[in-house]
């Protein structure tokens, strides 16, 4: 029976509507079919803020409003604020709050409500836990909430509200030690999106669904391990509007992977589009293409599934060898061998190691051995995964998606159909952040199946339940450390062996376990030997995958606790320890690929964070009564890029009118490697950045770029950049030679005009041309010509490392366990700073994902492989109320071969707080906890 539609009328955004509704549509889903693309949602259980409006000037989670109960109200969303948010927005701009954007609407819309309750009663006073507790429900992955607080004070500060705190003052920072100054890079520069991010536009992939697209749904497996005897469609099919069902019966069966790596692929060819063995729970077994949501929805409801459920294999400690095989099919493929067993659930091992271990453990005072467990944790991105996928006039497959990796996904699509890649083109709009979770394939493949299968558009978008259960997660890992020292705290041996479980499928796992070793080990270079040996392992748990800092988060949790516990057990000061024992500028690291490092700041890194905590002056505990306030401290290091892997093309032209378009395949995420490269083209060209347009990306136009993963935007991108953007200045001298009959030698561009050099010989001869006079002299064709263009690539023969130490200062509370960081100090060196707003906010956010990492997130699963942090209700997300004051200082050193001495810092900013929260602890409470996360039993009462 056809449902009955209510008739709706109401105010928005100042205009009438008058619409007829479901009973059941909620206001977030009327509000987005009328066009507010500021209205988002990242839950479903009314935990992020998101889909904020104003109803009747009153802010409310329009997720949770029936759309029927605003008959004769008002409802206003941010497209109705625009005069009344600029300031604010101006304000987030300048801290590079925005980020990714996708959260922005949302605590808009809640700050200007605050702001106007402020003016209507003078008398309220906003201090920094009120104005944190007020807008706790406003969940933001990206940027720590720091840089969002430093502009919310001052937008209130200017409307005249009375702020009761000052944030801290931001540390003073060199942001280049070459000594030159610089006119467009090392200093803050609002984001090139920043405008369009912050008045909540349609630029993510959600908004740009072409209408009538088919609805894609997957059926989920309820089981962790099962094998399908059948699947009946018939019933599913007769539901009105749906257009397909599918199975594994339908699906190509050549395997492939969705890790999105450069070729060859180091992760296996283990997967199809859908198999009749099911490994995890919620895999996909049956794809569903409707006219409707509802008719989708019913369709899923009518596929039965007949399984034969069988025991899963959940405990990766055991997994090696064990009876239950998770990839019993025979047919997995390697490019390359890694020490992969598929039949004894081993998906790589190996060892890498110098010197003589067992002679520098003999003549060790101190041997010791601890094993330390880092457990799954989800990306979070606020941005669910989400594409839709067309056919262009060629019969092409054209996919839209929010993905770090164009160019991987193209050739993941082409795997998973079986076609060429040239029959395929990905495009990608701006992303509502990744942090790695878009470096790995999702819904691509389901949306470019169905538009293959039934020739129309189709859209695919993810509930947060199901990015959580279907998407990938941090790799659990146990690392188990033997280390080797002297009485007077001089490391002389490690041996660290890391066993990592991958979960269904081996996406990411040979790498991801990789850097657990080769990015902790080289911290303390000056040992007389070490060893690094790894495995990966098949489970029925739902699959790992890259995560911002990929394996080396979890493996410098491991030595770094371990260098900690040193520290304890020889009451040597644990800063002063690292102090003796760290890598240094010009050394060769035996355990990074032999690279040499250029450039290294950790220890002046390290003094820093010191000195901004206050660590001389106080002691590593200090009893308060009912709480315990104590010190820990942790250093990382990670890479710039994947060396001789990650390469990455830039197309610059000259346009007419003298403005410049660069084309790059490199994903901005949120963090701005767009305004990075502009920033880094413009200076090279001596123009403002103003005057470069970056083109997002499209595979079919944009030149080859890896993506964007293992820190390589600013490095690798950015050294294409600054090449291509040489190039280009090089042309231009050389076309004006050309028109004026001189020698190129004799023209010089100087970022504002194109001239002989010698300026009076330039005026006297009228050789003096302003840069949009010179374009347009281009694009006439005059001396032949064209509209100038440059292309340069980079891939890089070494890595070198960004460094970073962080120091946690928490209160343990001794009644009940509760952990609080109530300061984080860290200094960074990530050689040059291109844009300081930027790099701090990225620090900022890492370090806030680091402490929810340490202390509250855990992917869970039952004793039947049934996952038990679905959603945004049981994994704990840390709010603005969970992370204390942050500070963020830079130390750069000067990195030769990067653009202008730069390295990278994406990754490095998450790794510091799970050894130093956990450090903190121990000094607090006395119990080294080595099992994350730190939960309140745990402080209290160790493991
Ligand atoms: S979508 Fe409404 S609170 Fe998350
Ligand atoms: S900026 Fe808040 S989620 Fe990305």
């Amino acid at each position: 029976m056809a449902t009955k539609l209510i008739d709706l009328s109401f105010t928005l955004n100042g205009r009438k509507v008058k619409v007829q509704i479901a009973p059941d549509t909620m206001l977030f889903s009327l509000l987005r079919e009328q066009g507010c693309a500021s209205v988002r949602c990242a839950c479903e259980t009314t935990n992020c803020g998101l889909c904020t409006v104003w109803l009747d000037g009153y802010p409310v989670l329009s997720c949770s409003v029936p759309a029927a109960r605003v008959e004769g109200h008002t409802i206003t969303t941010l497209e109705g604020l625009k005069a009344e948010s600029e300031a604010l927005a101006r304000a987030m701009a300048a801290e590079g709050a925005e980020q990714c954007g996708f959260c922005a609407p949302g605590l808009i819309m809640n700050v200007l409500a605050l702001a106007r309750a402020a003016k209507e009663d003078p008398s309220l006073v906003a201090t920094r836990e009120e104005l944190s507790r007020q807008l706790a429900g406003n969940l933001c992955r990206c940027s720590g909430y720091e840089s969002q607080l430093r502009a919310i004070v001052r937008f209130l500060n200017e409307s005249g509200v009375q702020v009761g705190f000052e944030m801290p003052e931001l540390p003073v920072n060199d942001t280049s030690c070459d000594g030159v100054s610089y006119k467009q890079i090392t200093h803050k520069q609002p984001k090139k999106d920043s405008k369009a991010l912050l008045e909540g536009r349609p630029v993510y992939t959600g908004d740009m669904v072409p209408a009538g697209a088919l609805i894609v749904k997957l059926k989920r497996s309820p089981y962790a391990r099962a094998k399908i005897r059948s699947i009946d469609t018939s019933r599913a099919l007769k539901v009105p509007g749906v257009v397909g069902v599918y199975t594994y019966e339908d699906v190509p069966k050549r395997r492939f992977t969705i890790a999105g790596q450069s070729y060859p692929q180091p992760s296996p060819y283990d997967r199809l589009i859908l198999e009749n063995l099911v490994r995890y729970q919620n895999e996909e077994v049956a794809i569903v293409a409707a006219e409707t949501e509802e008719a989708a929805d019913k369709a899923l409801k009518l596929i039965k599934v007949d399984y034969e459920v069988l025991e899963p294999l959940l405990d990766f400690t055991k997994a090696l060898d064990n009876d239950i095989v998770v990839h019993p099919e025979g047919d997995v493929t390697f490019m390359f061998p890694q020490g992969g067993d598929v039949p004894r659930n081993l998906v790589c091992s190996g060892a890498s190691d110098f010197g003589d271990l067992d002679e520098a453990f003999a003549q060790s005072d101190i041997v010791f051995e601890r094993t330390y467990t880092s457990q799954a944790t989800q990306t979070a991105p606020m941005e669910t995964f989400r594409a839709f996928a067309t056919t262009d006039a060629f019969g092409r497959i054209s996919v839209t998606t929010s993905t770090q990796v164009p160019f991987h996904v193209r050739r993941m699509v082409a795997q998973s159909l079986d076609i060429p890649q040239s029959q395929v083109q990905v495009i990608k709009p701006r992303i509502g952040g990744g942090f790695g979770s878009k470096q790995t394939g999702c819904c691509e493949i389901f949306v470019a199946f169905v538009t293959q299968q039934t020739g129309r558009p189709s859209y695919c978008c993810y509930t947060r339940e199901e990015t959580i259960t279907a998407g990938n997660s941090r790799h659990q890992m146990q690392m188990t450390v033997k280390l080797g020292a002297m009485n007077d705290g001089t490391i002389t041996a490690i041996d660290l062996h890391t066993l990592s479980n991958a979960g269904a499928y081996g996406e990411h796992a040979t790498t991801t376990i990789g850097l657990s070793g080769h990015k902790s080990l080289p911290i303390y270079n000056h040992v007389k030997a070490s060893r690094f040996s790894w495995d990966a392992v098949y489970t029925n748990t739902n699959r790992g995958g890259a995560y911002r800092g990929y394996g080396a988060t979890q493996g410098q949790f491991a030595v770094e606790s371990a260098v900690n516990e040193l520290a304890d057990m020889l009451h040597m000061d644990p800063a002063d320890l690292r102090l003796k024992n760290i890598v240094r500028e010009g050394e060769i690291m035996p355990q990074y690929y032999n690279e040499k490092l250029n450039a290294c700041a950790l220890d002046r890194c390290l003094l820093r964070a010191m000195d901004m905590i206050g660590w001389r002056d106080k002691p590593l505990a200090v009893d308060l009564g009912d709480r315990v306030r104590a010190l820990g401290c942790a250093l990382t290091m990670q890479g710039s890029g994947i060396s001789n892997v990650d390469i990455a093309g830039i197309d610059m032209r000259l346009e007419e009118d003298g403005f410049i378009t660069i084309g790059t395949g490199a994903t901005d995420n949120g963090m701005g490697v767009d305004t990075i490269l502009a920033q880094i083209a413009a200076e090279e060209l001596g123009v403002e950045s103003s005057l470069i347009v970056v083109r997002g990306v499209d595979t079919d136009l944009s030149p080859f770029d890896a993506g964007s993963y293992a820190s390589s935007g600013t490095y690798v991108t950015g050294l294409a950049a600054k090449n291509a953007a040489t190039e280009l200045r090089e042309k231009i001298c050389a076309k004006a030679a050309q028109m004026w009959d001189v020698d190129a030698a004799d023209v010089v561009f100087d970022g504002q005009y194109v001239r002989l050099s010698d300026e009076r010989a330039a005026r006297e001869q009228n050789r003096y041309l302003t840069l949009r006079e010179f374009a347009n002299l281009c694009v006439k064709n005059i001396a032949g010509g064209d509209a100038l263009t440059s292309h340069a690539s980079a891939c890089l023969p070494v890595s070198p490392p960004p460094f970073m130490a962080g120091i946690a200062e928490v209160e343990v509370d001794k009644a009940t366990g509760k952990v609080t960081v109530v300061d984080y100090a860290a200094a960074v060196d990530c050689g040059t700073v291109i844009n300081e707003a930027l790099a701090r906010v990225q620090a900022e956010g890492g370090i806030a994902q680091g402490i929810g990492h340490a202390l509250y997130e855990i992917v869970e699963h039952d004793d039947r492989g049934r996952l038990r942090t679905g959603n945004f209700m049981s994994y704990k997300l840390p709010t603005r109320l969970d992370i204390g004051s942050i500070r963020v200082a830079f130390e750069p050193s000067y990195e030769p071969t990067g653009p202008f001495g730069a390295k990278s810092i994406g990754e490095v900013v998450i790794n510091t707080p799970l050894a130093a929260v956990a450090s903190a602890v121990a000094h607090a409470t006395g119990h080294q906890v080595r099992s994350l996360p730190i939960t309140p039993e745990k402080a209290l009462l160790g493991e």
